[in-house]
């Protein structure tokens, strides 16, 4: 089917309708070229390879309550619970969490999965000592203030919200791992979020763009105290390439960023 690619308005419904249909009918072939990156039951934040078992960004892990969040094949949530945690894995995606089902069965771990949308948590008030995202949902949803509002409403008080994001600066960059991508072609400013529909006019794909600044504001009007940003450098040695993340663009500007923010205690 042919497709068309472009920036326009779209609302929360509607990129919750693309991203349900993209990732039921992404999730075989995602699985198939990542699968052996994020293996069953480990916590890889982002294609520059950066593990919480060296980064250690969620603190302390046994005995707490995790909500992972666009939790895919919840490979995080798997290896949350190798390490004395109590996970939750949340996504929109039936095709998605079937790899998660499929992966809990392979290695006998087996997180509770979920399937709802990020703007609207199914959960208690204070239900989860921690939350944490690896490109799961934040860069999806229509109205990521709102999904920050969830789950600031949904950690207790002193928890821990760890998200990693394609980098706001890739925005101005086209998405291509080669020299091509090295190439600012639009504006960091521009908002709207890139479209792609098929040949009816349905849209495929939704991806939402916020500034650097953006992200802050929205952590800090929800109620987090900011503790850092993470922009992992591209690690020597590492030469593999995920969609627009590559040796060549990560040497010189950073692909990920990764919010830690705490709700106050
Ligand atoms: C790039 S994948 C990342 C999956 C997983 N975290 C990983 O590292 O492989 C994005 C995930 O976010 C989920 N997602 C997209 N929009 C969502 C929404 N509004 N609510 C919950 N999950 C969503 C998708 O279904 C998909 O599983």
């Amino acid at each position: 089917m042919s497709q068309r690619v472009g920036r326009t308005p779209m609302g929360s419904l509607e990129s919750q309708r693309a991203s349900r249909r993209w990732w039921d009918a992404d999730a075989g072939a995602y699985h198939d070229e990542h699968g052996d990156f994020l293996g069953d039951a480990d916590f890889v934040w982002c294609p520059e390879g950066v593990r919480e078992l060296d980064a250690r960004l969620l603190g302390d892990l046994a005995g707490r309550r995790i909500l992972e969040v666009g939790c895919g094949a919840a490979s995080c949530s798997r290896w949350l619970i190798g390490q004395g945690a109590y996970a939750v894995g949340l996504d929109l995606s039936a095709g998605m969490l079937g790899h998660a089902r499929q992966a809990s069965i392979r290695t006998g771990v087996h997180p509770a999965l979920v399937q709802a949308d990020a703007e609207s948590l199914p959960f208690g008030d204070a239900a989860f000592d921690l939350a944490c995202s690896a490109f799961g949902a934040v860069p999806f949803v229509a109205d990521p203030a709102r999904v920050m509002r969830e789950v600031f409403r949904v950690l207790r008080p002193g928890g821990r919200w760890v998200f990693a994001v394609t980098h706001p600066m890739r925005w101005i960059f086209l998405d291509d791992p080669g020299e091509r991508g090295l190439v600012a072609t639009h504006s960091y400013f521009d908002r709207r979020p890139y479209v792609e529909t098929d040949s009816s006019g349905v849209p495929t794909y939704v991806e939402h763009h916020r500034t650097l600044g953006d992200r802050v504001r929205e952590l800090v009007a929800a109620g987090f105290v900011i503790r850092d940003i993470v922009e992992p450098e591209w690690p020597e040695g590492h030469d593999r390439i995920w969609g627009q993340w590559s040796p060549l663009r990560g040497r010189i500007f950073p692909g990920t960023a990764i919010f830690v923010s705490e709700k106050p205690a």
